[in-house]
This record gives structure tokens, sequence and C-alpha cells, in this order.
């Protein structure tokens, strides 16, 4: 594996399960494959669980961490080539990216959509460009259009928590008062569609995912209709991808309440977090026993460890 940025990079994907499973169990067993090597983490953008995870999982395998928050307290950085730098760029990501490199065995990088440039986003040009210029493995902490470690922890969660063999999963839409990315709707489809589920995506008309993700997964626009039988209800919010970035109709009455729970098969209430309580999802499911969103968060931890440690191993 040369990289980590989406469902592609896996080899096998029951089997990192089942590592991630053992991982879990005994977390500090692989210190001896992380001593005297760094990860680098590079946040274009703000985190808590990645950032804490990602670290958590590095220490775990007694690796070093460096954290750098580099919109904040980086050089502003030049994506592209052959520019004349005498604006606003003072580095460009090709010295940037090799630089870190020098102190880094792999580098994690957050970088997420402008939402104002649908083609560059969906060509994950900031991603693309740094793993262009680093000469070490890049982890993706969330692109412009996936966050695959969040939808490894995600499946790692509902593969404790399934009661069924092939549960019904929903993804549903919720509503948010900004328009977000899609980044995390996406990778949640791309993963889940390679597991043993029925995947149903409810969303309002006009929000409607990429093909690129949704080929072959049934969409729903009801939202009452699509959470009857659910084993796992997963709430995102994401803004329109047809309407790009462009703020549109709120669509408050999509907020996941014990009500629409309450249609389902007793099913288990997932968030990738943060999330804005009562509008996204009342108090009462999210703090309802049925909420899986602290689970989540902590597995967030394996999820970095199996991949970080496939990287020490240089395995696939
Ligand atoms: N779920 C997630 O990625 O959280 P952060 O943005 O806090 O890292």
């Amino acid at each position: 594996m040369k990289n980590f940025t989406k469902l592609g990079d896996v080899s096998n994907i029951q089997e990192w399960l089942q590592q991630a499973k053992e991982i879990k169990k005994n977390p500090f067993s692989h210190k001896a494959f992380g001593t005297d090597k760094t990860l680098g983490l590079v946040f274009f953008n703000p985190s808590l669980r990645t950032r804490m995870s990602t670290q958590k999982a590095a220490m775990n395998l007694g690796m070093n961490t460096m954290v750098m928050n580099i919109s904040n307290d980086g050089w502003a950085i030049e994506l592209e080539d052959g520019t004349v730098m005498n604006e606003g760029s003072q580095e460009h990501i090709k010295e940037a990216a090799g630089v870190l490199s020098q102190y880094c065995d792999i580098i994690g990088i957050r970088t997420f959509a402008s939402l104002s440039n649908q083609l560059e986003d969906y060509q994950e040009k900031i991603l693309s460009k740094f793993i262009q210029y680093a000469l070490v493995p890049v982890v993706s902490l969330e692109s412009a259009i996936r966050h695959p470690l969040q939808s490894f922890a995600d499946l790692i969660t509902i593969e404790e928590q399934k009661n069924t063999a092939r549960p019904k999963v929903v993804l549903s839409w919720a509503p948010h008062p900004k328009p977000l990315p899609q980044a995390v709707a996406n990778s949640f489809v791309e993963w889940v569609k390679e597991t043993d589920a029925d995947l149903v995506i409810a969303n309002p008309e006009g929000f409607d995912l990429s093909e690129e993700f949704t080929e072959g997964v049934f969409v729903m626009h009801d939202q009452d209709e699509a959470f009857k039988g659910a084993d796992f209800i997963y709430a995102k919010n994401w803004s329109s991808f047809s309407a790009y970035g462009k703020t549109t109709e709120a669509h408050n009455d999509w907020i996941i309440t014990e009500k629409k729970m309450a249609l389902t098969k007793n099913a288990k209430f997932m968030h990738c977090l943060p999330v804005r309580r009562n509008v996204v999802v009342s108090d009462e499911v999210i703090d309802g026993a049925n909420s899986l969103v602290l689970e989540q968060a902590n597995n967030r931890t394996y999820a970095a460890q199996t991949v970080i440690l496939k990287f020490l191993k240089n395995e696939n």
C-alpha cells in the first residue's frame, strides 16, 4: 500500500476488520514496529477526534508524533505549478510535502472540500498534490470527498454491534444550518457497499450524492419509509451535490427524533461527530441507550492503528 486515501487501498476489508479487532483487544502489542518512527499530522482544517485518535494510535504503536495546524501556523501554500509567487502564497506544496517527508516516516493530512469548485474538490486537488510531492506514505485524515478512517471505524462499530448477519443500514441526511462537505457520506457508502449489509440512502430531493458513490445503492426520498426495519441509522448532513456549495432548503423536519427511531427495528444510532444537538438529532436519541457515537469515536483509534501498522509492517 503506497498511501491510504480510499477503500480501494484496502486489500481485504474482512482481514482488516479482523486485525482491528485484535488490535483493540491488545493495543500495545506492536510497539516494536513503531519505535524510533515518526508520524506527522498536518491539518488544513479543525479536528478533535481525528487528531487525538490518530495520535493515540501512533503512541500505542510506540511512535513519536508531530502535529501542525498548517493553515494557522504555516506559510500560505501554493498549489499551482509555474506560478509567479509574488502575491499571497509563500511556500509551494512541492517543498512543503518534500520537507515534511524529511522529518516523518508517515504523514497524515486533512483537507476539507472548498465547496466552491466541484471539479477541484472531486479531483482531491490538495491531497493529490501533497501525495505527488511527498516522499513517504500519506494517510488521508479526511479529504475533500472521502473520510476513510471514519468509515473504517464505522464498519468496526457495525461489525461489533450487529445482531443479524446482514443488517439494514440507513444513511440518513439530516438538517444543518451551513453547507457541509459530502466526504463522510460518500465514504460511508463506499465502505458499507463492500460489506454484507442492505444499504439504503435517505435524503430529500436535490440532495442525492454523486453517482460515483451511489451507483447500485437504493436511494429514497421518504425518510419514514427508509427507516422501516432498519438496524442502524447513520445520520449526517451533506450539502447538495447538484447545487454545489449553495445554501438550499432547510428541510428541518429531517431531524432524527425518537418518533422516527420508533419506525426502525430498534436501530442503533450513529453519527461521526461533531454534531449539532436538536438540529441534526434530538437529545433523547443521542443520549439514548441505542446511541453508538462514543463507540464510533473510540474505534477511530483502532482504525488508525490498523492502517499505521500496515505501513510500519509494509503490508497491504
Ligand atoms: N469525525 C471526525 O472526523 O471528527 P473531527 O473532525 O473532530 O476529527
